[in-house]
């Protein structure tokens, strides 16, 4: 017998803020004080990223009270509560504050007093790097149900005037519920398969952001967007093959592919590189933006009640961020 790690609930929130790609042209109020007006254009945002709208944050609202949002849509759809939780994983960029961590704000918001929770960094890749810490704590033994959170506040964090960054993200959050369960070993198991992590700090200038305690303020983010494009379909594609590799699979046998929803042409060109049709690909970059760590669960999320991943359906999810770091997880729903 082996010990799976096994989705048993999902979730997500999106704030009510919804900013269409016209509003930037047109004149945006209510993000910041004064207005946002860019030299930008729906067609432009559509064409280069497949973006047509976002949520924002409410001010006030933090990554945290997105995240129990979401946990909570979780929870429900498992028939849980929180105190049936043993730990909370929460990949995040912007949590509420530089410390404690967004995971035990959130913790405390759901009543729950038992049981450990932590953040984890790794920007756009943030959801791949908790699912597998996740998994780990449940193979070992340490934990028998893990919340695994993608939460993000990323309008906090934007140059407003920089028109190439601050069109592309958007905020939102999403949540599964993990559960050991004893499978045979095979690749048949439901539960987490197989997953692949990786990380090159020599690019670490080509998406960051320019603060932080070295600095003493916030910061905002900063990107080469061509080189990040650069980068991205190659080592998507090779870290889901590499995912297969070791669940001993191909790609012909994923039903679902769920990416980081960054860009809808980085999204094509990994699943053309994969030899996958658009139709096994979820994609929400349309509707979210790029969310950061959240964009993998909320797609989960969003996949599933749309009635596209199914009981027993074989899912591999991608992503790609600063650092870079970049990593896969695959599973069978
Ligand atoms: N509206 C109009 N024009 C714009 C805008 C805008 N919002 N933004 C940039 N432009 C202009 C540029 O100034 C440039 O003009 P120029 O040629 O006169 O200099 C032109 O459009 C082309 O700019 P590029 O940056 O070369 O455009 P590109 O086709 O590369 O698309 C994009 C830009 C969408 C950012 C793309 O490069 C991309 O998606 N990159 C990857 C981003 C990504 O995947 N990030 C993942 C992780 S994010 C994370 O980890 C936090």
């Amino acid at each position: 017998m082996t010990t799976r790690a096994t989705v048993i609930g999902v979730g997500h929130y999106l704030p009510d803020r919804i900013v269409e790609n016209h509003e930037f042209a047109d004149g945006l109020d209510g993000v910041i004080d004064g207005t946002i007006k860019l030299d930008t254009s729906d067609d432009w945002i559509r064409s280069r990223s497949g973006i047509e709208r976002r949520h924002f944050a409410a001010a006030g609202q933090t990554t945290s009270d997105l995240a129990v949002k979401a946990c909570e849509a979780a929870l429900a759809d498992a028939g849980l509560v929180a105190d049936d939780i043993d730990a909370i994983v929460l990949a995040t960029s912007t949590a509420d504050l530089t410390f404690p961590s967004a995971a035990t704000m959130v913790q405390d918001k759901l009543g729950m007093t038992q049981g450990f929770a932590f953040d984890v960094q790794a920007v756009c890749a943030g959801f791949v790097y908790a699912l597998t810490n996740a998994n780990a704590l449940i193979v070992s033994g340490q934990a028998k149900r893990v919340l695994v959170i993608g939460a993000e506040t990323f309008s906090r964090i934007m140059d407003w005037t920089d028109r190439g960054t601050c069109v592309l993200f958007g905020d939102g959050a999403g949540a599964l519920v993990l559960e050991a369960q004893e499978g045979s070993g095979t690749n048949a198991d439901r539960g987490i398969l197989a997953s692949d992590l990786n990380s090159d700090g020599r690019y670490r200038d080509i998406l960051y952001v320019d603060g932080g305690t070295s600095t003493g303020q916030t910061g905002f983010l900063r990107m080469e967007g061509r080189e990040v494009f650069r980068h991205a379909v190659e080592k998507l594609a090779s870290t889901a093959n590499t995912s297969l590799a070791k669940a001993e699979m191909t790609a012909e046998q994923i039903d679902w592919v769920v990416p980081h929803q960054a860009n809808i042409r980085i999204i094509a060109g990994t699943a053309k590189k994969l030899g996958l049709p658009m139709d096994r690909v979820v994609t929400t970059v349309q509707d979210h933006g790029n969310t950061s760590a959240a964009s993998i669960p909320l797609a989960l999320s969003v996949g599933k009640a749309r009635g596209q991943i199914k009981p027993g359906d074989v899912v591999v999810t991608e992503a790609i961020g600063g650092g870079l770091a970049w990593g896969s997880v695959l599973l069978r729903w």
